[in-house]
């Protein structure tokens, strides 16, 4: 493997072979150096054009555990804001012998059309509303670690379905392990012909009821240009996982947000302490996962 650019051309015996690998380093996570020398002589660069804490932070700190020498660029005071363009900012990381970029772009397919033109490993860390791997991955790691099990499932994503890049890696993911995949949300945030790839809920009550995951979703309140939705305060009311709705999760259900919240938006504080709700897990995951990601990435003889 020598990019992670989506899920969806990947096979679920790759997926699995990330998911396999992430649990050992999980282990090593657990020690007390937390030091591996698996990226040692590697240069690690990330490039976000996109605001990030998780998947940025998760990344750095994998690679830094994995003894690679780090570079952060930000965007905000780079050569970007003077002009220079996607594919000369890639070249000027070709000249800089960056191995692996990992980067983070609002069009959809930045990363593919990097990969196309470097020759350097490239991670997708988010590209528009197409796809966010690591992210599935881990949300993926996190299900199989607290369920025992990834197949034939009763899963329910909720929210922006429409914005998510979130969602569709997850679909993509999940439907490969033979997941049922039910979507909620309002009709102006479902992308069009998605009932051809998941079940569509007509109410939140059915979208939530006797799942094993529900997989809340942010607002993307950047992307709502269009007036997609009336009211933060309405959505909360008609597809916010709230007190109301709660009655309908049973305690067994896992849930799952992939941050960062809109607090009383779309989920409320009560629930996200509830034991069965796994956003602080997800995060603490996102770093095995990203280790993992990175040793494959990395690994000549396995690719
Ligand atoms: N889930 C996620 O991608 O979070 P960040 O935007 O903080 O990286």
């Amino acid at each position: 493997m020598k990019h992670l650019l989506g899920l969806r051309d990947l096979s679920k015996e790759e997926i699995l072979k990330i998911l396999n690998l992430a649990k050992d380093m999980k282990l090593i996570l657990k020690s007390e150096t937390k030091k591996t020398p698996h990226l040692q002589g590697y240069s690690v660069v990330t490039l976000f054009y996109e605001n990030s804490t998780r998947t940025r932070t998760s990344f750095e700190l994998a690679a830094k555990f994995m003894s690679a020498n780090t570079t952060s660029i930000s965007v905000a005071t780079s050569s970007v804001q003077k002009g220079e363009s996607l594919l000369d900012t890639v070249r000027t990381l070709e000249a800089l012998k960056t191995d692996v970029l990992i980067v983070r772009h609002s069009v959809s397919g930045a990363a593919h059309f990097i990969a196309k033109n470097c020759s350097f490993s490239v991670i997708n860390a988010g590209d528009g509303m197409n796809e966010h791997p690591t992210q599935a991955l881990l949300d993926m790691f996190t299900i199989r670690e607290r369920l025992g099990k990834l197949e034939k499932l009763k899963i329910a994503i909720i929210g922006d379905i429409l914005h998510s890049r979130v969602a569709r890696s997850n679909i993509w993911g999940l439907k490969k392990f033979e997941n049922e995949v039910t979507v909620y949300g309002p009709r102006t945030l479902l992308p069009p012909f998605i009932d051809k790839f998941v079940n569509v809920a007509s109410s939140l009550e059915e979208a939530v009821c006797n799942k094993d995951v529900v997989i809340d979703l942010r607002i993307q309140l950047e992307r709502q240009k269009r007036g997609l939705i009336s009211s933060k305060y309405e959505y909360y009311e008609f597809f916010g996982l709230n007190e109301d709705i709660s009655k309908f999760i049973s305690k067994d259900t896992l849930i799952m947000h992939p941050g960062p919240v809109n607090r009383g938006v779309e989920i409320s504080s009560e629930i996200m302490n509830l034991p069965n709700c796994t956003i602080e897990e997800q995060v603490t995951n996102g770093i095995a996962v990203r280790m993992a990601v990175l040793y494959l990435c990395t690994r000549k003889e396995v690719n």
